[in-house]
């Protein structure tokens, strides 16, 4: 007897459709890791290598051995230090746009049921149109708008990113890369605010039976 294993469209084994695809649950571990990466070279770079503490540093240690500088050559290894954990921070980033623009490719190739714009619109009907259920209806439409919006934060991300990180091919836009460095760095407290409130979100849903699992459905895949 031939064994039918499951196929892109196959509707006859709908117990053996993953909730989450591998390829969507791959992409979410690793924008973790990669965003988490991220933050902590913000993080180092505003306490440890911070510019003031560092040049006064290297001045008091060469001091000790009866070197003198001046404070501009202080700055000057500070800052070089700085740059050093700056260039980590845009590695972490092309991987991220690397990651965003998987993410996007990957709505396309999705199966249709996993594919986030159909959950998004579904959301929207059971809440707006078909008004049953109302509060579950209500909780997932709000749930998928806030991923719209943390997708929409990282594209900003990665293209005002790009924009510094190519500042030099950006030369004809210098006068608006103060502005898009500001909406870059504005942008990260939002991020970290869409972390928290997921991280809170997922930790919550799993106390309730109607969300219990969840977090083994992102690694294990779930069921549909
Ligand atoms: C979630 C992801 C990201 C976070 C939280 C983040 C956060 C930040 C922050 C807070 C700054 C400092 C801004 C300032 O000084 O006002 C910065 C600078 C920068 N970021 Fe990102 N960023 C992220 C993604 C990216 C991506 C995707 C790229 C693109 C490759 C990138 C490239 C840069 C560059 C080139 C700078 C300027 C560094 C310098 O001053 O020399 N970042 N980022
Ligand atoms: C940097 C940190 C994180 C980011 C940026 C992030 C981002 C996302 C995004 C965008 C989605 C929606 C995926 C889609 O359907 O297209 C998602 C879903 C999910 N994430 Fe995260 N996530 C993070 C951390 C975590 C952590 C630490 C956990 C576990 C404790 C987690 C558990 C989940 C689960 C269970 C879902 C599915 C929830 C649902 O169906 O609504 N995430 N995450």
């Amino acid at each position: 007897m031939a064994i039918i294993a499951p196929t892109r469209k196959d509707v006859t084994h709908p117990g053996q459709l993953k909730k989450y695809s591998w390829p969507l649950r791959l992409w979410h571990w690793l924008n973790l890791v990669v965003i988490g990466g991220s933050l902590i070279t913000v993080l180092i770079n505003s306490t440890i290598t911070d510019r003031q503490p560092i040049s006064k540093l290297v001045q008091t240690e060469l001091q000790k051995s009866g070197v003198t500088i001046t404070g501009q050559e202080a700055g000057s290894v500070a800052h070089s230090l700085e740059d050093n954990v700056w260039n980590v921070h845009i590695y972490f980033g092309y991987v991220l746009v690397a990651l965003l623009l998987f993410r996007l490719l990957l709505e396309f190739f999705q199966l249709a049921d996993q594919k986030f714009i159909r959950q998004f619109k579904s959301a929207y009907h059971q809440y707006k149109i078909t008004k049953k259920n109302r509060e579950a209806a209500q909780h997932e439409w709000v749930v998928k708008l806030i991923y719209t919006v943390f997708y929409l934060l990282l594209v900003i991300m990665a293209v005002t990113g790009l924009f510094l990180a190519f500042e030099d091919a950006m030369a004809p836009y210098k006068a608006i890369r103060h502005n898009v460095k500001d909406v870059h760095g504005f942008c990260m407290y939002l991020i970290i605010a869409f972390i928290v409130v997921h991280i809170a979100g997922v930790l919550l849903a799993e106390r309730k039976d109607t969300g219990k699992g969840i977090v083994s459905d992102m690694i294990n895949g779930g069921k549909k």
